[in-house]
């Protein structure tokens, strides 16, 4: 129980290893993910192009705090510096994507690849939502609006807008796989509580020492990118893919 258990951020540290293992073998043929951070409470970064590449994947990588656009990432810092300096916590969004993956993995039903990414995200500890392409924007577009065109471009089948997150009827098109997850606020916060106490069964305070992450969404960046790469891999070494 202490350390907050199958809960503690901690238990993401296996998930890393496996996805930067995964990581290695996808690089091998010409499959990346990359992942961001989409936002921290209401300062929002950019989201990924249509075309992520390898490279920008690394840079983001690279840097001490994962945005693609820097100046929105140090609102994102002021944000979680906010919450802690009010002995409170803020929620972010991070994007993923993915690309090089061949079209027609996954299942039409519940072996989709929305469905095995998801099942495996929502182990991510804090977790709580997960979307593919503009999946929460699409309930207010029209379908003229929301399907993304078909194009032959150098000989290849693409779609000239991504909405669908480069996965329809849960099997990939061939184009960039994007999905953002969205993870709360910590709860552990600095805070006094409201709780209940079980032996009497009546109210009380709670008031949590120690050390919190005032955000946990930057932390997990590349749990979200570890988790999409193992789940990745898992798809391509069930189908028929070539060999890994
Ligand atoms: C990287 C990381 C760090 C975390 N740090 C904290 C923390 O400092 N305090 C806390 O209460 N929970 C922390 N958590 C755990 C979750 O916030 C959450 O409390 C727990 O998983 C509850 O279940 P949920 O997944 O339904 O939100 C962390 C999770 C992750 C992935």
């Amino acid at each position: 129980m202490r350390g907050g258990g199958h809960f503690s951020g901690r238990l993401t540290a296996p998930l890393c290893v496996a996805g930067g293992i995964a990581k290695q073998i996808l690089a091998r043929r010409g499959i990346y993910v990359g992942a961001h951070l989409d936002s921290v409470g209401t300062a929002a970064d950019e989201h990924f192009p249509l075309y992520p590449t390898a490279e920008l994947f690394e840079e983001i990588a690279a840097k001490p705090f994962p945005v693609l656009d820097d100046v929105s990432g140090a609102r994102m810092q002021d944000a979680i510096l906010a919450a802690k300096n009010a002995q409170d916590s803020v929620g972010g969004v991070i994007e993923c994507a993915a690309v090089g993956l061949p079209a027609g993995l996954g299942d039409p039903m519940f072996d989709g690849v929305e469905n095995r990414l998801a099942a495996a995200l929502f182990g991510i500890p804090a977790v709580k939502g997960v979307e593919f392409g503009d999946a929460f924007c699409e309930a207010a577009l029209r379908g003229s609006q929301n399907n993304d065109p078909f194009v032959i471009e150098d000989g290849r089948v693409r779609t000239k807008t991504n909405n669908a997150g480069g996965i329809l009827g849960g099997i990939t098109t061939g184009m960039p796989i994007v999905l953002r997850a969205d993870v709360k606020p910590t709860p552990s916060i600095g805070r006094p509580q409201e709780t209940v106490s079980i032996s009497k069964l009546e109210s009380t305070e709670l008031t949590i020492h120690g050390r919190h992450d005032p955000c946990i969404a930057h932390r997990a960046v590349p749990v979200v990118e570890a988790v999409t790469a193992t789940v990745l891999l898992d798809l391509l070494l069930e189908g028929d893919h070539g060999t890994f």
